[in-house]
């Protein structure tokens, strides 16, 4: 049976990106269609600048928010990543794989640490690692598939690069996964900034979407979502950034492709009427369920529990078996 693995970093309050390019898919395809893992990659989040209060935090509203979009604990795993050591364990192997020139050629670990040091910081060691800590999460439980958003998709085919080399030197031990992004909406742009990705940790939040965002806010930032020069609504990326990312939205909540809206409206302001009400009514029964799981956190707890349980049970016998190959004396 196929195996999926994916994750969301803890960083922020999760976004209508989160849910567009990943979430969504995991909740109405993924689980039905395969042995599913679904992971709060909490570790991930100790990469950058952090309370640790916060991360704690939205640790629980990163689960609680899965569970309210339905990912279904009969059909799939959903857990915490520290909560399972088989992560930190392979990563590890994984430093021992990896090289240095590889990692500092990664898209989001140039942005980030120019950023860390913008704000005067310094960057992590673990900034740097990043995608061989992600690596692990994948290559721990055999995933065949990771549905990912398009910012991860490098991320991805580093941790193809990783298991191939691993299994070439030290015989075949990993699973070599690929990323599978969703057709649609595979990367939400700021709705102020509409050629930047709509990401949580963004300085202002004008331009982004937060799943738990109130209606009528939602409302305000999609009718004030920047626009292209020109009139026309039609889909092109890249003469009409602002308004094929308003169709792109639109499309992925009606289950089309954005090239089917392109001609359907006769003026921007309808567009983007018609995107606000779309996603406040993609969004309101995930609020809605948030609510009443926040009234029983101890259903959370559990589920998170036996998640982990479960997780640690598969991954454990693959981490062993790396420990083994790569010459580990392992204890009898
Ligand atoms: P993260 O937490 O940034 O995002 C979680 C998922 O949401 C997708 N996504 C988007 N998709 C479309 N448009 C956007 N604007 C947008 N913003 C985010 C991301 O592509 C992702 O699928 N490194 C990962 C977390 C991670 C992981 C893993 C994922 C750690 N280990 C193992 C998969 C497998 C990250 O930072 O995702």
């Amino acid at each position: 049976m196929t195996r999926i693995f994916s994750g969301i970093k803890p960083t922020g309050h999760l976004t209508l990106g989160n849910y567009l390019g990943a979430l969504r898919q995991w909740v109405e395809v993924d689980q039905h269609r395969a042995e599913s893992l679904f992971c709060v990659v909490d570790l991930h989040a100790l990469t950058v600048e952090h309370d640790p209060a916060r991360v704690r935090r939205l640790s629980r509203q990163a689960a609680t928010l899965m569970l309210a979009a339905g990912l279904d604990p009969e059909r799939c795993a959903v857990f915490v990543q520290s909560h399972v050591d088989e992560h930190a364990r392979l990563s590890y192997l994984l430093e021992c794989v990896a090289n240095d020139g590889e990692m500092r050629r990664m898209i989001q670990y140039k942005e980030k640490s120019v950023r860390e040091r913008e704000r005067g910081g310094s960057v992590r060691l673990s900034l740097l690692t990043y995608p061989v800590l992600m690596a692990a999460d994948i290559l721990a439980y055999g995933a065949d598939e990771v549905p990912v958003g398009e910012d991860q998709t490098q991320h991805v085919e580093l941790t193809r690069d990783l298991a191939v080399r691993f299994n070439q030197r030290y015989g075949h031990t990993f699973v070599v996964p690929r990323a599978t992004p969703p057709k649609v909406a595979a990367r939400v742009m700021d709705l102020q900034e509409p050629t930047s990705k709509m990401g949580k940790s963004h300085e202002s939040g004008a331009g982004i979407v937060y799943l738990l965002d109130e209606p009528e806010v939602v409302r305000k930032k999609i009718l004030r979502a920047v626009t292209d020069s020109g009139r026309e609504v039609v889909y092109d990326r890249e003469g009409k950034p602002g308004v094929s990312n308003l169709l792109e939205i639109l499309a992925a909540c009606e289950g089309r492709g954005p090239e089917e809206l392109s001609g359907a409206f006769d003026s921007y302001g309808e567009l983007k009427k018609a995107t606000a009400e779309a996603v406040v009514e993609l969004l309101r029964p995930v609020r809605e369920r948030h609510r009443e799981l926040c009234a029983e956190p101890g259903r959370v707890d559990a589920v998170l529990r036996a998640g982990a349980e479960k997780a640690r049970a598969m991954a454990r016998p693959t981490v062993d078996a790396a420990y083994r190959a790569m010459g580990l004396m392992m204890p009898a």
